[in-house]
């Protein structure tokens, strides 16, 4: 039995096979609609969530599968007390699978410890992110038409983003990856990861600046500042705006520069810059569903003949 955890867990050409599967699930929906006739998912969201949950739920329904689940921790028995390692023992008697969302680091893991399903983490704390990174690396190679050979700038809340800290692991792996970190001194990416990136010889840069970079990045991954990871309002408060990608600073952008972002929005990107065909973030909720379809088929074992 399969979980996914991080990223890491799937080799460069499993990857490559799965972003296959998911490319064949756009063009062919059709063929894929019946394929997990009589599975059920459980999305077992301790956070908020819109895309995520919703993108599994559509994902596991366009398979012909079901849904079941929470979207709040309130209405769980983890208001009662129960533990996640008891909470998924009971899901594995109910479901074929289950996404998990928590805000403490590792609880999926220690959910997955003691699972008699397939375990896919949805997001933990700060830490990873690992399927929106299947979703950003769908987009990038769907749309640029490889992974590698990229200088990536990565701009907003690079401490407590985890789709950030996921996405940069991942990329780790291909050749030709330069790495633009921009961020506030405040909200600097964690030493750990560019420790790791040290160690892979692979070159970064930090910066301040968005504007003084613009021209030389081929993508451009824009983050929302993580409110409800942050000890008090006021830091929030002074930082929220620091960034806003507008059309004025896409001016500076490279013609072919995709822009991308998780979503949600709050105020990293002014709503002009959606018109632009470089805008990518709507196209990448859309993959978001494909990849998760390809993850479900993969975890479950389940080919779908021609
Ligand atoms: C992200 C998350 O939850 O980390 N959202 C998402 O899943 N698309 C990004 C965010 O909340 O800023």
């Amino acid at each position: 039995m399969r979980h996914l955890m991080s990223p890491l867990d799937f080799t460069v050409e499993e990857l490559d096979q799965l972003f296959d599967l998911a490319n064949d699930i756009e063009k062919n929906p059709q063929k894929y609609a019946h394929a997990c006739a009589g599975k059920k998912m459980a999305t077992c969201f301790y956070e908020p969530s819109t895309r995520t949950r919703l993108s599994f739920e559509a994902a596991m329904l366009n398979l012909g599968g079901s849904v079941l689940g929470f979207s709040d921790a309130n209405s769980s028995s983890a208001a009662k007390g129960e533990s996640v390692s008891d909470t998924i023992r009971v899901i594995s008697c109910y479901a074929d699978i289950c996404a998990m969302r928590h805000p403490k680091e590792g609880a999926p893991m220690v959910a997955a410890s003691k699972s008699g399903i397939p375990v896919i983490n949805a997001g933990d704390g700060g830490h990873q992110h690992p399927t929106q990174t299947l979703t950003d690396l769908l987009t990038i190679r769907s749309m640029k038409g490889r992974l590698g050979n990229f200088t990536i700038g990565l701009c907003g809340d690079l401490k407590f983003g985890r789709t950030v800290h996921s996405l940069i692991n991942a990329l780790m792996r291909y050749e030709g990856i330069h790495f633009v970190f921009i961020s506030p001194e405040e909200l600097k990416i964690p030493d750990y990861i560019t420790d790791k990136l040290k160690e892979n010889g692979i070159t970064y840069e930090e910066v301040i600046s968005l504007e003084s970079v613009m021209p030389k990045l081929d993508l451009l991954y824009m983050t929302r500042v993580q409110r409800e990871r942050f000890f008090n309002e006021e830091d929030y408060v002074r930082l929220k705006d620091f960034y806003i990608l507008t059309t004025e600073k896409m001016e500076k952008a490279k013609p072919d520069c995709l822009v991308l972002h998780p979503l949600p929005r709050v105020n990293e990107i002014s709503v002009e810059v959606d018109e632009d065909p470089r805008a990518a973030y709507f196209k990448q909720a859309q993959y978001g569903v494909y990849v998760r379809m390809a993850l479900i088929l993969t975890l479950l074992g389940i080919e779908v003949k021609e």
